[in-house]
């Protein structure tokens, strides 16, 4: 009994004890740390715990790619990294030089432009989720991309970052990337916003477009990013748009992004982009990072206290010339966005540079790739054919993941097409330079030393003793080419290339030509030259799969995301004066307007070199029996547009066909058409599937400027089944009612 007595008391006791820690302890665990609460009690218990200091220090950045979290508290820093093609290397804190780490040598996936080509949303869910994985096992709260800004002119530096001339194609692009990255727990920061369209200037150039270019061409990959893919961070651009610098722009943070299409997550701006404390603090900026060291000049060190968004901010708060309300939402937009990276303790742990990675990046490069010309056949290479294969091109050695700008990368590996090449076809390959480019540098062109008439004779002398010409040439990522800070001064290859194409064409005609850039370029070769594909910079897996392609390993399937011009004049961007391209006086009036790409060819009626949407396989594909599955459409309606496609040729493959709208008897200018659906279809040799496009009646909109609002005209529409924006296959007439 006794005994009975005392083990019951000591129960009781241990319970007590055990209850009192318990009770203790829940105050402890302050509501914002439990996983388990709302989101936005989180949020708001977090602020309310925060002195105004801690505020507006979430707004500025602490170092070159860092902002501050609240230590105090237990909220972690926020931690950046360049985007998009993968995860950069670690620079220093307030530096922009290397901080020479030995483990962070990333996988360089293909870029965007190569990524767009694919047309196929599933390849940008697997780049999204490999990339992902990337920036989070390196520990970072945002990846800085993808981009999105539209091509307008094949002069832009940075096309090859974005995701080519169609809103409806970037859109549908973008979206899966941005989910996938997210999911590791990292924030996806979609850039540049908005108008971002060239590098000259960029840091000041004022864009001037109507309303109905910037809702229907410029915004939807946006907003598609916003409003579907749910994107947690956005970056503002350099230049101004109406007057107003993007990264505090009223118009387009506070009633657009924020308003219209109710952006929950945070605006970072370019680095440097920040101009005017009273603009970032009441247009919508969230977080200043810097570009010089005090984030303007490169004067002061550890500086970033002297912010737009730091200490003046600061004072205005205290004197009350800017509401607590302000920094309040700022705040709550950062942590917010902490909560849902680095405080989600759920979130996976990534993974680093591994061989799923490399295969992820082959295959998206495999299926970018496009074949622009293939007369007689002579691809794929049939290795029996030749005995001597000469490989002439810098382009065919160069390292193509380096410069560029801050998308540049530190590879684990890059293999280059003349090793892979070598690897495929051994001892019957050699290999001539043929032209020669200084390496990268920022913001300025260092020729190179090497002598160019020996290169070329060299080359040439190769070319005339070899079966087959592989030539593996196009852009760079080196100032003026393909590469941030400044566009292209010409619209025709570089380095000579065009003279020295001309010259083995002379005495070789069996010449493939392998493209490497991310924007069009004059060819007035084409028609002497049997095959053209378009490569882009592709990353890691470069020359793997430009082998895969040439040897026939890899049937191409890639599509055009922008149209090759024959001249620079045929571009709706340079059709008018310089005010329209590249400005005049710090002003660039858009007179384009709606027009850009494949639009302005298409209704102006001029014949492109290579049109969007096109390009070749090694099989062949026939479409027939389409059919809409009603004639008369309401306007909440969706066209269902259903046919059959068949590969009518010998080898498995893809095609993607597309549909294009055009209005008929339309009260206001309306491209000749307009992309609105697409889909890629693999199929084996002989193979047949039916195929259904499906397009919603409200996309069919046009931006009315007199209600400001989007727009569908009762009357009829072509949907325009094509397998580029050159080649239709069949119009059907729809009505709508
Ligand atoms: C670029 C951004 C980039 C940032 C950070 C800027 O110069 O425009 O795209 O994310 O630098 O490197």
């Amino acid at each position: 009994m006794h005994h009975r007595f005392l083990f019951v008391l000591s129960l009781l006791v241990a319970l007590l004890t055990f209850s009192v820690i318990h009770i203790k302890a829940q105050p402890l665990k302050a509501l914002y740390l439990d996983e388990k609460q709302p989101l936005e009690e989180r949020v708001k218990n977090a602020l309310s715990l925060m002195t105004l200091e801690e505020k507006v220090a979430l707004c500025h950045a602490q170092s070159k790619f860092s902002s501050k979290g609240v230590a105090r508290l237990g909220i972690p820093e926020v931690w950046m990294s360049d985007g998009p093609h993968g995860v950069r290397e670690e620079i220093l804190w307030d530096s922009w030089s290397e901080a020479k780490w030995t483990n962070d040598s990333c996988t360089a996936f293909p870029a965007l432009t190569c990524l767009a080509a694919t047309w196929n949303p599933e390849i940008s869910a697997i780049y999204g989720k490999a990339v992902g994985e990337e920036a989070r096992y390196r520990n970072k709260s945002v990846l800085l991309g993808p981009g999105v800004n539209i091509y307008r002119t094949p002069l832009n530096g940075r096309n090859f970052e974005y995701m080519g001339e169609d809103p409806y194609l970037a859109s549908q692009m973008v979206i899966p990337y941005i989910k996938e990255v997210q999911k590791n727990g990292v924030a996806a920061c979609v850039k540049h916003f908005a108008l971002n369209n060239q590098e000259l200037w960029r840091d000041h150039i004022n864009v001037e477009l109507s309303d109905r270019a910037l809702r229907e061409i410029y915004l939807p990959a946006f907003k598609a990013a916003v409003t579907e893919a749910k994107v947690w961070s956005v970056m503002g651009a350099y230049n101004q748009f109406r007057g107003e610098h993007c990264c505090h722009n009223d118009l387009l943070l506070n009633k657009i992004l924020k308003g219209e299409w109710q952006f929950d997550g945070t605006v970072i701006t370019d680095w440097g982009g920040a101009h005017n404390t009273l603009q970032a603090a009441m247009n919508g900026l969230d977080i200043e990072m810097g570009t010089g060291t005090d984030g303007m000049t490169r004067s002061v060190k550890n500086a970033y206290d002297n912010y737009y968004l730091a200490l003046p901010f600061l004072e205005e708060l205290r004197k009350g010339t800017v509401p607590e309300r302000v920094v309040n939402d700022k705040a709550s937009r950062v942590l917010r966005m902490i909560f849902r990276t680095t405080m989600n303790s759920k979130r996976p742990w990534g993974s680093f540079a591994t061989p799923e990675h490399a295969q992820v990046a082959r295959k998206i490069a495999e299926e970018g790739i496009v074949l622009l010309r293939n007369s007689g056949n002579i691809l794929p290479i049939d290795a029996s054919k030749y005995q001597k294969i000469a490989v002439i091109g810098e382009n065919a050695t160069r390292n193509m993941t380096t410069g560029g700008g801050s998308s540049s990368l530190k590879p684990k590996m890059e293999i280059s097409p003349l090793k892979a090449l070598q690897s495929k076809y051994g001892s019957k390959i050699s290999f001539a330079t043929g032209y020669a480019s200084g390496p990268p540098a920022w913001g300025r062109v260092v020729p190179s030393g090497l002598n160019a008439d020996s290169l070329r004779n060299i080359a040439v002398n190769l070319a005339s003793k070899s079966d087959l010409v592989i030539f593996v040439g196009g852009l760079n990522k080196n100032h003026e080419q393909d590469c941030e800070g400044g566009d292209r001064q010409s619209y025709n290859l570089p380095f000579g290339q065009d003279d020295l194409l001309n010259e083995i064409l002379k005495v070789n005609k069996n010449v493939v030509v392998v493209l490497i850039s991310g924007n069009a370029v004059a060819m007035p070769w084409v028609n002497n030259v049997p095959a053209i594909i378009q490569a882009w910079y592709l990353g890691s897996e470069a020359g793997n799969a430009i082998s895969a392609i040439l040897s026939g390993e890899v049937n191409p399937s890639g599509k055009l995301p922008f149209t090759f011009p024959l001249q620079l004049s045929d571009n709706g961007a340079h059709a008018f004066d310089k005010l329209t391209y590249p400005g005049e006086n710090g002003r660039e009036v858009y007179k384009d307007d709606i027009l850009v790409g494949y639009r302005w060819h298409d209704t102006k009626k001029i014949a492109p070199l290579f049109a969007f949407g096109y390009g070749l396989s090694y099989t062949s594909f026939v479409l027939s029996e389409p059919q809409t599955d009603k004639k008369v459409y309401s306007k909440n309606e969706t066209v269902k547009l259903t046919f059959t496609v068949q590969n009518t040729g010998k080898m498995a493959g893809a095609e993607t066909p597309q549909v294009y709208i055009t209005q008929k008897n339309a009260p206001v200018l309306r491209p000749a058409k307009e992309l609105k659906g697409f889909k890629k279809v693999f199929l084996n040799a002989g193979e047949k599937q039916k195929v259904t496009i499906v397009v919603k009646v409200k996309d069919m909109a046009y931006w009315d400027e007199k209600t400001t609002n989007w727009k569908v005209d009762s009357g009829e529409f072509l949907m325009n089944l094509a397998v580029s924006s050159g080649d239709i296959k069949y119009s059907l007439p729809v009505q709508v009612k």
